[in-house]
């Protein structure tokens, strides 16, 4: 049985003011018994002590693969884990388009996160252009083949789905895509890693809600979410994590 998971990715928003949010979502998660939450602040917010009293664990948007070294505007796995990190979201869409991330790097940059003991939360998601062509399925896969580290290490590892076209925008996959498609990626996850990949929790993310997480969790498959806008909040943010309790 695995525990559900609901992630905050806050992308490039937030402040210190902010962090009163963390501090709100963190009283609600003690009392959501059985559901793991976390929030994924900028780095510049990671080791501030507010956000480590809250008592939430605390994760970065990226990480570079190497340990150190000459990679000017970039911070290693292990800077995020002495910074207080305990998780690491790799290969968001985001990054995947503006900073042109392959799934090479993506599995790089994972790989690094669980050396560190950190937990690794590696997204993939398919185009609307290649969803309408009816790619979606294989193209998830190819990420997949491509962005998942072979060896566990110590940390976790996490993959969320996110089709790009329902980021940020308000629509979401039907139930049943999102269905077909996490049932899609533990196939992959078993085929490729056995019982281990039977472990590995598979968020969504994608424009979800408190209207919407309800449906999306009852899925089996569908082990949490990966929230942005609405993680801003407490107020948007703790609907979705109570509809995790179930
Ligand atoms: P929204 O929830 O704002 O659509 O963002 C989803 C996302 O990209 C989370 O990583």
């Amino acid at each position: 049985m695995r525990r559900k998971l609901v992630v905050g990715n806050w992308k490039m928003n937030g402040s210190l003011a902010q962090l009163g949010e963390v501090a709100a979502v963190a009283a609600a998660a003690k009392e959501a018994a059985g559901v793991d939450v976390a929030i994924c602040p900028p780095f510049t917010l990671i080791a501030s002590s507010v956000a480590r009293s809250a008592g939430l664990p605390i994760g970065a948007q990226d990480c570079h693969h190497a340990e150190s070294g000459a990679h000017t505007g970039n911070v290693s796995a292990g800077m995020l884990k002495e910074a207080g990190a305990r998780l690491v979201i790799v290969g968001h869409s985001e990054r995947r388009a503006e900073q042109h991330e392959s799934d090479a790097l993506v599995r790089a940059k994972a790989e690094a996160a669980l050396r560190h003991g950190l937990t690794a939360i590696v997204c993939v998601g398919e185009s609307e252009a290649q969803r309408e062509a009816g790619d979606a399925v294989a193209i998830v896969t190819r990420q997949l083949r491509g962005s998942l580290p072979a060896e566990a290490g110590e940390g976790e590892l996490v993959v969320a789905y996110e089709p790009i076209w329902a980021i940020g925008t308000g629509k979401t996959a039907t139930p049943a895509d999102v269905a077909e498609m996490h049932k899609a990626i533990r196939g992959h996850l078993l085929e490729n890693f056995g019982d281990r990949g039977g472990r590995v929790r598979i968020l969504y993310g994608g424009s979800v809600k408190a209207d919407n997480a309800a449906i999306l969790f009852a899925f089996d498959d569908v082990d949490g979410a990966l929230v942005g806008g609405a993680s801003l909040t407490a107020a948007q943010f703790v609907p979705i994590v109570e509809a995790a309790r179930g």
